[in-house]
């Protein structure tokens, strides 16, 4: 099983390299990075010998070593300075993202390939449209949302986040639709009432805001190493477990041809199904609003692609 991890020096992917390795979900991980070369290499030699013994073999390298892969992480992005909203991340980013799906299209065409890089919805879009991958074999990172939402839920009820589902669907980003109809503690459904909820909505799509303002340069790095385990522990051992991801849509929750988050479930080759929730009232006018908000950006993306 050989992985590439393609923004390897960064806070998300530095960290996913390690702890991919350390779980032992690969023989090879391949990290490339942009300018700071020296810090790419400086990871891979640390990581290396952190898990030597462990059969997995870590090397800092370029597109041109990506034969092979069978899964690409890509968390690589445009400077930015501050930012309030991921959604501000779009213009700079798509011509970077458009540039590496070439590349994955070109070296490693089967790889499952994630887009951690934000904003993740249009992004995905991005790989989607620029590259044509199917749309199964693609996914936007977003399931730091869901995490969120079940550490705060369980916080409410105390109780621990492992008792508590609740899955977050749409954009990956400020609209994010958190589905109070699908929580459940201990396997149970749970009435919680509005005001637990209205704080609960203002708080989780706000994190990265948080981070942000902390100007500690690093994101959500080892959350995402954690989530991204998941996602490829389920792809390369078939589990189909349900996890959200922004998957391009195909007509599911009424959307055509537009990346957001939905309940994925995931197992070899990619998306192998999308789990469509009935959703209450105030969820359904969330959509509404999420799906609004990234049709603009998905505007943005297609006139960006076809200059
Ligand atoms: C997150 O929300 C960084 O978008 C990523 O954790």
């Amino acid at each position: 099983m050989k992985i590439t991890i393609i923004g390897a020096a960064g806070s998300v992917g530095a960290p996913a390299a390690f702890y991919l390795a350390a779980r032992g979900l690969a023989d090879e991980i391949l990290m490339i990075g942009g300018k700071r070369q020296n810090v790419l290499k400086q990871h891979a030699m640390d990581i290396s010998t952190a898990v030597s013994g462990m059969g997995v073999k870590i090397r800092a390298g370029g597109y041109e070593d990506m034969g092979g892969s069978d899964i690409v992480i890509n968390s690589a992005g445009v400077q930015q300075g501050l930012i309030k909203d991921r959604m501000e991340m779009l213009p700079k980013n798509i011509s970077l993202i458009r540039d590496i799906a070439g590349e994955v299209k070109k070296h490693c065409p089967d790889a499952f390939f994630i887009t951690a890089s934000n904003p993740v919805d249009p992004l995905n879009y991005t790989v989607y449209k620029s590259a044509g991958f199917d749309r199964h074999q693609i996914i936007g990172y977003s399931v730091n949302d869901t995490f969120r939402f079940r550490e705060m839920v369980a916080a409410e009820y105390n109780v621990e986040p492992g008792q508590v589902e609740g899955v977050v669907i749409g954009e990956h980003g400020s609209t994010q639709v958190l589905l109070f109809s699908t929580v459940k503690i201990d396997g149970k459904p749970v009435e919680i009432d509005e005001s637990t909820k209205q704080r609960i909505r203002e708080e989780v799509p706000n994190i990265l805001k948080r981070y942000e303002e902390l100007q500690a340069g690093r994101t959500a790095g080892w959350t995402c190493a954690m989530g991204f385990a998941r996602i490829v522990n389920a792809v390369i051992n078939d589990t189909k477990e349900v996890i959200p991801c922004s998957v391009v849509l195909d007509g599911e929750y009424g959307q055509q041809d537009l990346s957001m988050s939905v309940p994925a479930v995931l197992g070899k080759g990619g998306v192998k199904d999308i789990i469509e929730y009935e959703l209450a009232p105030d969820e359904q006018e969330g959509l509404k609003t999420t799906t609004e908000t990234l049709n603009k950006a998905k505007k943005i993306v297609d006139e960006a692609l076809s200059q």
